[in-house]
C-alpha cells in the first residue's frame, strides 16, 4: 500500500533527501494555478479535516472571503492533546517538510500571508524538530520574501512556531485563535466563524497537521488518484495511533475503510495474551466506546463508524483487554475532562465535575444502579447546550460506556453493593453497636 504522509523513506525528514525525492514540485506546480483551482481540486479530492469533525478540507477554505482588504491567517493545529491520539508528531518528526509544503499551497489557496503552527507545549522534542525543518526551509528560499524568487509567483508567506503552554482546550479552534492572540484560552461562541472572523477579527482558517501533509501529493497526482484512495466517501490514508492492549503499539498508516479489526490484529500484533477484547475506543478518547463482541465488519472512516455508532475523531484506537476495569478507565477519562473544562459554561464546568464525582464513587465500591442512570441523565444534559465540542467529548464516552456496558456496570455495581453493606456489618460488630438492618 502506497503511503502518502509516512513513505518508508530514510531521512525523510532532511530537506535534502525531501527534494530529492520531489519535494516542493507540487508547491511549484500550485504557483502556476489559480486560487479557486487549487480550491477546486482539493475540494473534488474528497480530502476530509484530521482533526476530529471530518471537515471537507476543500469546502473550509472556500469559505474564506476573497473581496477583503484585511489581512488572512492560516492556523496549522499541531496541539494533539487527545488522550490516544499521537499521530501528528510523526510528521514533525518524520515528514516536515511535506507539512512544509502543504502549508505553502494552502495559505497561497487562501492567500494567507501568515501562518502558525501551533503545536502542543509538551512536545519540546518535536518543536525543535520542526523549528529546524522551517529554518532549513527559510534558509533554502522556500519560505518568506525569498520563495517569490524561488517559485517566480507574487505569492509570499511567513511560518511561525507558537507554543502551547499545556492546555487540551487549546487545541479546540477558536480558544488556539485566543491563545495565540494572548488572552485565555477560551473558546468563542460561533457563530461567527473563523473564515469571517478569527484571528484579531480577521479571516482565518484552522487546519490539522495531517490534513495540510496530504495537500502536496494531491496537488502533484491529482484529485482523481486521492479520491479513490480507501472509502470514496472518505478518501485517502489515516494515521491510525494503535495504543492499550496490543502486542505492537504504534502510529500505522493505512486507507481509510480498513477494518478494526485488521489493524488490532493484523498490524498491531494482537492482544498480548490472546486475551479478548472487552472495549475499543476508536478516534481518541472523546468518541463513544464500542463493545469487543461488536468490532466484526467494522471499517475505519467517518461514515462507516458513524453507522456502527462511533466516530473516527482523530483516529486514536485504545484497546482495552478483558480483564481491564471499565469503572476505573472511565473514571480517568472523565477526571481528565473535568481538568480540562475551561469552566465558561455551566453545564460542562459543573457536569464534568459530577461525572468525575459520581465515578469516583463507583470506584470506591460505593455506588449504586441509580448512579448509572444518574451519570446517562448527567452526560445526557451536557451534550448539545455547550459552547464548545469538549462538553460532547467529556460526555461521550460516559453516556456510551455506561449504555453499552450496562451489564458490566450492573454486576459491578451489585458486587459493590453487597461488598459495601459487608463492610458496614463488619464495622459495626467492630464497634460493639447493636446490628440494624443496612438499607440504601
Ligand atoms: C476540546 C477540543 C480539542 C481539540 N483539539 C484538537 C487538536 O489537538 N488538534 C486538532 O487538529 N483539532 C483539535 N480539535 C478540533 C479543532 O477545533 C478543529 O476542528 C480542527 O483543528 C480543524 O482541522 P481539520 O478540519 O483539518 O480537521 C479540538 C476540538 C475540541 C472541541
Ligand atoms: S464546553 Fe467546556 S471547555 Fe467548552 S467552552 Fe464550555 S466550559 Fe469551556
Amino acid at each position: 500500500m502506497e503511503k502518502i504522509i509516512l513513505p518508508d523513506i530514510k531521512d525523510l525528514h532532511l530537506i535534502d533527501i525531501y527534494i530529492q525525492h520531489g519535494g516542493f514540485a507540487a508547491a511549484k506546480k500550485a504557483f502556476t494555478k489559480t486560487t479557486d483551482d487549487i480550491i477546486d481540486e482539493v475540494k473534488k479530492s474528497g480530502l476530509r479535516g484530521r482533526g476530529g469533525a471530518a471537515f471537507l478540507a476543500g469546502l473550509k477554505w472556500s469559505f474564506m472571503p476573497k473581496s477583503t482588504d484585511k489581512p488572512k491567517y492560516l492556523c496549522i493545529n499541531g496541539d494533539e492533546s487527545e488522550p490516544g491520539s499521537f499521530k501528528d508528531r510523526q510528521i514533525f518528526e518524520y515528514n516536515p517538510h511535506q507539512l512544509i509544503e502543504g502549508i505553502l499551497i494552502t495559505a497561497y489557496a487562501i492567500q494567507a500571508k501568515i501562518v502558525y503552527i501551533y503545536i502542543r507545549g509538551e512536545y519540546h522534542k518535536w518543536i525543535k524538530l520542526m523549528q529546524k525543518a522551517l529554518d532549513d526551509a527559510y534558509a533554502r528560499g522556500f519560505i518568506g520574501e525569498k520563495m517569490k524568487e524561488t517559485f517566480g509567483t507574487d505569492f509570499s508567506c511567513e511560518v511561525y512556531i507558537h507554543k502551547g503552554a499545556g492546555a487540551y482546550i487549546c487545541g479546540e479552534e477558536s480558544s488556539l485563535m485566543n491563545s495565540l492572540e494572548g488572552q485565555r484560552g477560551y473558546p468563542r461562541v460561533k457563530p461567527p466563524f473563523p473564515a469571517q472572523n478569527g484571528l484579531w477579527g480577521n479571516p482565518t482558517t484552522i487546519n490539522n497537521v495531517e490534513t495540510i501533509t496530504n495537500v502536496p501529493p494531491i496537488i502533484n497526482k491529482g484529485w482523481e488518484w486521492f479520491s479513490k484512495i480507501g472509502e470514496p466517501r472518505h478518501p485517502g490514508t489515516l494515521l491510525f495511533g494503535v495504543s492499550g492492549h496490543v502486542n505492537k503499539p504504534g502510529v500505522y498508516e493505512l486507507p481509510t475503510g480498513t477494518l478494526l479489526t485488521d489493524i488490532i490484529y493484523k498490524y498491531a500484533g494482537g492482544v498480548p495474551g490472546d486475551k479478548k477484547i472487552l472495549c475499543v475506543i476508536p478516534g481518541g478518547s472523546s468518541m463513544p466506546p464500542l463493545r469487543g463482541d461488536q468490532l466484526e465488519g467494522v471499517k475505519m472512516d467517518a461514515e462507516s463508524l458513524k453507522n456502527a455508532g462511533s466516530a473516527i475523531g482523530t483516529g486514536g484506537v485504545i484497546v482495552m483487554d478483558e480483564d481491564t476495569d471499565l469503572v476505573k478507565v472511565l473514571a480517568r477519562i472523565a477526571h481528565f475532562y473535568h481538568h480540562e473544562s475551561c469552566g465558561q459554561c455551566t453545564p460542562c464546568r459543573e457536569g464534568t465535575g459530577w461525572l468525575e464525582k459520581i465515578l469516583k464513587r463507583l470506584v470506591k465500591g460505593e455506588g449504586s444502579s441509580s448512579d448509572l442512570d444518574l451519570l446517562i441523565s448527567v452526560a445526557t444534559n451536557i451534550e448539545g447546550n455547550t459552547i464548545c465540542a469538549l462538553g460532547e467529548a467529556a460526555a461521550w464516552p460516559v453516556r456510551f460506556m455506561v449504555t453499552r456496558f450496562r451489564d458490566y456496570f450492573e454486576e459491578r455495581v451489585s458486587k459493590e453493593v453487597s461488598l459495601s453493606v459487608k463492610n458496614k456489618v463488619h464495622s459495626m460488630r467492630n464497634t460493639s453497636i447493636p446490628l440494624a438492618p443496612v438499607t440504601r
